[in-house]
């Protein structure tokens, strides 16, 4: 008896460390990919309309498709920087001032890669 308790706490053990280690591998290799990946102004231009709205900001390229209609402002006030090289409307809004620090970090769920 003694010596199935002692498996079942070995299997037990063993078991959640391959999830922890599995976990830290997964994590890396997404970064790791989007790091790797480079895009053209050219590339970029493909992808200018509501339904496929891709931005150069800052030397990275975003991918906002998803996030056009959660703007605050609206789809409309991003959609003439989709497809391009976008770091002045970030930086002002179109009207002068820059986003918040929330909106700089929100951004970094959209990242695809760098701008080459
Ligand atoms: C590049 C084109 C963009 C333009 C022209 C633009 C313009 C604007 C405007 C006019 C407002 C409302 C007025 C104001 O708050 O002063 C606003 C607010 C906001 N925008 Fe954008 N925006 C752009 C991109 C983005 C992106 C890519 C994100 C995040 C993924 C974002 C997140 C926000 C947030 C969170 C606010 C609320 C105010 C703040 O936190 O600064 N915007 N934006």
């Amino acid at each position: 008896m003694k010596k199935l308790c002692f498996s079942g706490f070995i299997a037990f053990w063993s078991s959640i460390a391959t999830m922890v280690a599995i976990h830290a591998l997964a994590g890396e290799e997404l970064p790791a990919a989007v790091n790797d990946t480079t895009y053209t102004l050219e590339e970029i231009a493909e992808h200018a309309s509501l339904d496929d709205c891709w931005m150069a900001i800052e030397g990275k390229v975003y991918d906002f498709t998803d996030y056009l209609n959660r703007h605050p402002a609206g789809p409309g006030t991003m959609i003439s920087w989709c497809g391009r090289e976008a770091t002045e409307g970030m930086r002002t809004k179109g009207y002068g001032p820059d986003h918040s620090d929330f909106a700089w970090q929100q951004m970094e769920e959209y990242l695809i890669g760098n701008l080459e």
